[in-house]
C-alpha cells in the first residue's frame, strides 16, 4: 500500500495547514509507518544539517514527535524537559528513561522545581497560578535555548484540533503561533494535521511506551491546578502521591475511565490518629467518561476499589486523614478542581 501523505498534500491544497479531505486516517501500524517513513524525509529535507530544538514535557503529543524526530535527525535533534514540579509521579523519570536511555536523545533535563514552587508560594489565585507556571516555563526555556549555539528549528507537538480551535478562536493553543519572544525559529511540526487517536498510533508504531501513548490527558499547569489554592510542598506531595495511588487501583478496572485523579482543596479538618487529634486534607477522588470533555459523566466505582483507595491513601499519604468521592457531572461541575 502506497500512501502520500505530503503528494496529496500538495494536490489538494496550497495551504499546508489544512488537512486534505482524501488524506487516509491513520488507523493501522502500516499506514503509521508509512506516515513515519514520510515525515522522516520531508524532515529531513525541511532540517538539512542544522539543529532542531524540542520542548519535551512527556505528554503524548511532544513524545511522538521527539520519538520522529530521533529517527529522522539523531543528534541534531536537543530536547529540553523541564521538571517544575508539578508533574506526576515518575513522570519526570519516565522521561530520562525512555528518551534519554532508550532511544539514546540529545537530552537537557531542567530541574526547575525551586524555581517554580517559589515563584508560586501565597498566590491562590487559579488564573494568576497558571501565568506564572506559563511565563516561568518560556523563561526557562529561553534560557536553555541561549546556552546552545546553532539553533535555527523549533519542534512542536501540534496537533490538528489546536490547530481547528485556534481557527475557530476557541482557543489560543500555546502550539499555534505562540512562539516565545525573542526566540526566532523555524517551526518543525511533523504531526500537525493528525488527530490525538492518529498520534497514538504513531507513537505505538515508533515503540513508545503504552502509559505514554494512551496517557490520559493532563492541564498544563499539571498538579499545580489539583492542589487549589496556594500551593504548599507538603499538599503538592500528598497530590502526587495520592494521584498514584489512585491511578493504580483505578488502572485495575476494566475498562478504565477515560480520566481519572485526585485532587487536594486547600482545606483541613480534624481526625483521630494514635488517639491524638490529627488535622488534615480530605483527598477527592474523580473518574470520568467523556468523548470530548465538553460534557463528561462520572464513574461508577466499585465499594471494594473505593474501600481500597480509601484506605491505601490514608495510610500511605501523611497529611490526608478523609478521602471525599466527587461523582459530580459536567456540567455543572468542570472536570478539574481548578
Ligand atoms: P475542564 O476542567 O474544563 O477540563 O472540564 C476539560 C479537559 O481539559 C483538560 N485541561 C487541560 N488540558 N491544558 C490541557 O492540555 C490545560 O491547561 C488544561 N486544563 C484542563 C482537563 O484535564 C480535562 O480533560
Amino acid at each position: 500500500m502506497t500512501i502520500l501523505f505530503s503528494n496529496i498534500l500538495t494536490l489538494e491544497t496550497m495551504d499546508p495547514n489544512v488537512r486534505p479531505e482524501s488524506m487516509e486516517r491513520i488507523t493501522s501500524p502500516e499506514l503509521a509507518k508509512a506516515f513515519i517513513d514520510e515525515q522522516i524525509a520531508a524532515v529531513r529535507e525541511q532540517v538539512g544539517g542544522n539543529k532542531v530544538l524540542l520542548a519535551l514535557s512527556g505528554g503524548v503529543d511532544s513524545s511522538v514527535v521527539a520519538a520522529l524526530l530521533i529517527k529522522a535527525i539523531g543528534d541534531q535533534l536537543v530536547c529540553v524537559h523541564v521538571n517544575h514540579g508539578l508533574l506526576r509521579k515518575g513522570e519526570p523519570e519516565q522521561v530520562v528513561k525512555v528518551f534519554k536511555e532508550e532511544l539514546g536523545a540529545n537530552l537537557i533535563y531542567v530541574d526547575a522545581v525551586d524555581r517554580f514552587l517559589d515563584k508560586l508560594a501565597g498566590v491562590d489565585d487559579p488564573e494568576t497560578k497558571r501565568k506564572i507556571i506559563g511565563k516561568e516555563f518560556i523563561d526557562v526555556f529561553a534560557e536553555e535555548a541561549s546556552k546552545l549555539e546553532g539553533i535555527k528549528f523549533l519542534g512542536q507537538g501540534t496537533i490538528y484540533p489546536d490547530i481547528l480551535e485556534s481557527k475557530d478562536g476557541i482557543k489560543a493553543h500555546h502550539n499555534v503561533g505562540g512562539l516565545p519572544e525573542g526566540l526566532d525559529f523555524e517551526l518543525v511540526e511533523p504531526i500537525k494535521l493528525l488527530y490525538k487517536d492518529e498520534v497514538r498510533v504513531v507513537g505505538k508504531a515508533l515503540g513508545l511506551p503504552d502509559n505514554m501513548v494512551y496517557r490520559q490527558p493532563f492541564p498544563g499547569p499539571g498538579l499545580g491546578v489539583r492542589c487549589t489554592g496556594a500551593i504548599t510542598r507538603d499538599r503538592l506531595e500528598a497530590v502526587r502521591e495520592a494521584d498514584a495511588i489512585f491511578r493504580e487501583e483505578i488502572d485495575k478496572m476494566n475498562p478504565t475511565p477515560w480520566q481519572y485523579f485526585v485532587a487536594i482543596p486547600d482545606v483541613k479538618s480534624t481526625g483521630i490518629k494514635d488517639g491524638k487529634r490529627y488535622m488534615g486534607w480530605a483527598a477527592v477522588i474523580r473518574a470520568v467518561q467523556t468523548k470530548d470533555a465538553v460534557t463528561a459523566k462520572s464513574v461508577e466505582i466499585p465499594w471494594a476499589t473505593l474501600c481500597a483507595i480509601r484506605d491505601r491513601i490514608i495510610a500511605e499519604v501523611p497529611g490526608i486523614n478523609r478521602v471525599l468521592w466527587d461523582f459530580s457531572d459536567k456540567p455543572v461541575a468542570t472536570i478539574e478542581w481548578e
